[in-house]
């Protein structure tokens, strides 16, 4: 039996610290960058610090599990245990110092996500999670907004980083943002999921992202009273992710899934 308190605290540890290294080496954000998947998509050398750092942490303390990071760490376990790390949520926003930026770490046990955590080290803020414990930020529970009319709901979004996708995302904006009080796109997506958490958002929506986007804020979110699933109302897909006080989930899952077919 996986001790998932334990797991949760270094989790936590993790991410914190993680979130601290991303604040101490702000100084040097833009002294090392590469690009991934499209010119749009970066990598500075302080995500591959921060993951390194997570993951080298982990190799000394649970050197059985697996790990999948998004900067390339991939390594099977036979505990059963894997943590799903984004090491920095937000590179965009760190390369410009818009404070909008975290550290993503999730526990699945078995398959499953178990416990997550999602550091927002600029605003001191951590969320956490553990499957029927609730939610918390800074360890003071947390709950959706209780949101009940779309028409004047904030909404999140985002957008992925190729340019034929980005076209799509575009013309999905133009049905959906008459019809909700605003959209805000804070650019990284666990940040957005823990907002949904604590009310800041009412709704939230994405597609194309990543495993590690998303395993620990839709954990937190749905701890928190938040309906999460893909567009179509199955479970969450990283593909295909929606997130929302339940008095406005089904409307937006709705609106959303008109403006794809649109
Ligand atoms: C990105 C952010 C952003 C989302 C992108 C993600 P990264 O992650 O979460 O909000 O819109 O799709 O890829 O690249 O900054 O880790
Ligand atoms: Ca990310
Ligand atoms: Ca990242």
């Amino acid at each position: 039996m996986a001790d998932v308190t334990g797991l949760l605290e270094l989790a936590t540890d993790l991410a914190d610290q993680a979130g601290q290294l991303l604040l101490d080496r702000a100084p040097e954000r833009a002294a090392e960058v590469a690009t991934k998947s499209t010119g749009t998509d970066m990598v500075t050398a302080v995500d591959r610090a921060s993951e390194a750092f997570i993951v080298g942490t982990l190799a000394k303390e649970r050197p059985d599990d697996g790990v999948l990071g998004e900067e390339g760490s991939s390594r099977e376990g036979t505990t059963g245990v894997r943590w799903i790390i984004d090491p920095l949520d937000g590179t965009t926003n760190y390369l410009y110092a818009i404070p909008q930026f975290g550290v993503s770490i999730a526990v699945e046990i078995d398959g499953r996500v178990e416990a997550g955590v999602v550091a927002h080290p600029s605003i001191g803020e951590t969320f956490t999670a553990r499957r029927g414990g609730g939610a918390f930020c800074n360890d003071r529970p947390i709950a959706v907004s209780g949101k009940e009319d779309l028409s004047t709901a904030l909404i999140g979004t985002g957008f992925p980083y190729e340019a034929e996708r980005r076209r799509e995302a575009a013309r999905w904006l133009v049905p959906i943002l008459p019809s909700v009080r605003d959209i805000r796109r804070g650019g990284a997506a666990s940040i957005d999921l823990c907002w949904v958490a604590c009310g800041r958002l009412d709704g939230y929506y994405e597609a194309g992202l990543a495993p590690w986007d998303v395993a620990a804020g839709d954990l937190i979110a749905r701890e928190a009273g938040a309906e999460t699933s893909d567009f179509e109302g199955g479970p969450v897909r990283p593909g295909s992710v929606i997130a929302a006080s339940p008095g406005i989930a089904a409307a937006l899952r709705h609106l959303v899934s008109e403006a794809g077919q649109t």
